[in-house]
Formats: C-alpha cells, structure tokens, sequence
C-alpha cells in the first residue's frame, strides 16, 4: 500500500508561473504543490515536495526516499533528457518512480522526445499541464 511519497520537481520548475506560460500555464508551483498535497491527503497519502536546480541534490533526496517513501513522482526537467545519474538513482532505489512533464515533450523540440529516466520509472505521464502530477498521484494510489 502507498502510504507516502514524495514529488521532485527539477531545474527551473521553481519559476513556473513565469517561465513559459504558453507552455506550462501561469499557475504558480505554490499552487500545485498546493493542490497535490490536497489530493493526496485526501486519499489517505502524506506527500512530501522538494524542488531543486542541482542535479546532485536531487540525486541525494532520491537517495533518502528509499528508507522514507513508497513512491516518487518525478519532473526531472531537462535533466530528464540526458541524466544518467538521475536514472542510476531510480534505478538504484528500488521504489516505484513515475516520471512527469507538464507539456507534451513528444511534441516539441527533439532533443525533449528522448528520456533517459523512462525506462528506470514505471511509467510516464506527459502532456496534460498540472494535470499530469495528478494522474501520476491517481496512478501510484492505484498501484
Ligand atoms: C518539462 C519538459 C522538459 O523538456 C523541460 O526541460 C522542462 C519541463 C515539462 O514539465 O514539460 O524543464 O519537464
């Protein structure tokens, strides 16, 4: 049973809102973590979230998910596109992953199509804004 996650937003996602707002939308990340948290509670989930620029720091809290967390939800940003590292750690984990994008990576520039982390995570949601965090929520309850 999923009893905690945890929802790692990676470089740049601390300036949604701002950044890109055709793209990802003019809600704030205070805003979805907000409304993450909300749903997640709902259905009986702590959910803990953590954003970060730095691509070792995301490695170190994927790291301590494992002795915390029953799954992750991951937006790994651009690192999602060529981060082994970030793949070796979910791989490394051994906790369900699933990796998330808030617009369509399939349908925009072509280095975005290629992630690394696919194959490590149990499945990936892209495309559907904000939404895409819930359906990932949605999906590890279910698991
Ligand atoms: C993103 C897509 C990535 O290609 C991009 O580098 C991001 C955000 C998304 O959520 O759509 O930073 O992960």
């Amino acid at each position: 049973m999923i009893k905690r996650i945890l929802v790692i937003h990676g470089p740049n996602l601390n300036l949604l809102g701002e950044r890109e707002p055709d793209v990802y939308g003019d809600n704030n990340i205070d805003t979805l973590n907000a409304e993450i948290i909300r749903r997640a509670e709902k259905s009986g989930i702590q959910c803990d979230v953590f954003q970060s620029n730095h691509e070792g720091e995301i490695i170190d809290k994927l790291h301590e998910a494992r002795k915390i967390y029953d799954g992750v939800i991951i937006n790994a940003g651009a690192y999602t596109h060529y981060s082994y590292a970030i793949r070796d750690a979910i791989s490394a984990i051994k906790i369900p992953c699933i990796e998330v994008h808030i617009s369509n990576v399939d349908a925009r520039d072509s280095f975005r199509a290629n992630s690394v982390i696919a194959p490590v995570c149990v499945g990936s949601i892209s495309g559907f804004g904000f939404g895409s965090y819930y359906l990932a929520l949605q999906a590890l309850t279910e698991m």
